[in-house]
């Protein structure tokens, strides 16, 4: 059967779920989410739901500074270039398993230029070079 494109909430809640199933398997990253930030999971899930729906629908649903919260998290374990790149490679696959058309294009999109600007960030804040 022929992929269908992400059109709404519904299907930002698919993707975003089997994302994290992926992540929290993950032998690059997964212990990040479970042992080092232990997230709560009921919580961090609507959070993505409602970023994702603001980055690819304009919908002005997440509140909060991903950048600083990664900083953070930079501190307990370091973000790499391996760490962003098994991020990546798992966000690509997941849309790539479950959709197709424009807005799939378009979310990879996104994502891979906000993952390159929080690593390019990241690396900077390390190096205290100051134009964050
Ligand atoms: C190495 C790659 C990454 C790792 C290990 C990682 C890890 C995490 C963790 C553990 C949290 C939960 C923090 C908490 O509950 O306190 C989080 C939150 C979040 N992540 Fe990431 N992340 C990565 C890359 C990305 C990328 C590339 C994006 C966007 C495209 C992103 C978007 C977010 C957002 C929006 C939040 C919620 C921030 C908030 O408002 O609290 N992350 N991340």
């Amino acid at each position: 059967m022929a992929k269908k494109d992400i059109i709404d909430r519904n299907d930002i809640i698919l993707l975003v779920d089997s994302f994290y199933q992926k992540v929290q398997q993950n032998n690059i990253i997964g212990h990040i989410f479970n042992q080092v930030v232990q997230v709560d999971w009921l919580h961090h899930l609507p959070k993505m739901y409602d970023f994702w729906e603001s980055i690819l629908f304009g919908k002005a649903t997440y509140k909060g500074n991903p950048m600083l919260t990664h900083f953070d998290i930079n501190k307990k374990a370091a973000l790499k270039t391996e760490e962003f790149d098994a991020w990546k490679r798992l966000f690509f696959d997941t849309v790539d398993e479950l959709f197709a058309g424009e807005n799939a294009e378009i979310i990879k999109q996104k994502a891979q230029s906000i993952a390159d600007l929080m690593h390019f960030k990241i690396n900077t804040h390390n190096s205290k070079i100051n134009i964050v």
